[in-house]
């Protein structure tokens, strides 16, 4: 399978193996990141899932909605490496996607 690498806001670093069809807030949430909130459950209106992706993989992910660019603008922890986990589904080209849980709001 596929696998993300996502460190923590404590600066931990793990990789998780991640299952077909989810998106990159889901696999992160269903292997027991409890500080990705993902209050909205995915669908695009809480900003709760946003992390911070490694840069190499920017021409790999899907085009940003205005609704997401929206909602992160409304973070404080933006920078040109945020997304919104649930607006990235984790098909195998990202494979070895890494990721950093941003700051909390
Ligand atoms: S889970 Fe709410 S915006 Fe992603």
């Amino acid at each position: 399978m596929p696998k993300l690498i996502v460190t923590t806001r404590a600066g931990e670093t793990s990789e998780i193996e991640v299952e077909n069809g989810l998106t990159v807030m889901e696999a992160i949430r269903d292997n027991g990141f409890d500080e990705l909130l993902a209050l909205c459950g995915g669908c695009c209106s809480c900003a709760t899932c946003h992390v911070h992706i490694d840069p190499a993989f920017a021409e790999n992910l899907p085009a940003m909605s205005e609704d997401e660019d929206d909602l992160l603008e409304s973070t404080e922890h933006r920078n040109a490496t945020s997304r919104l986990g649930c607006q990235i589904p984790f098909t195998p080209e990202l494979d070895g996607l890494k990721v950093t849980i941003a700051p909390e709001d």
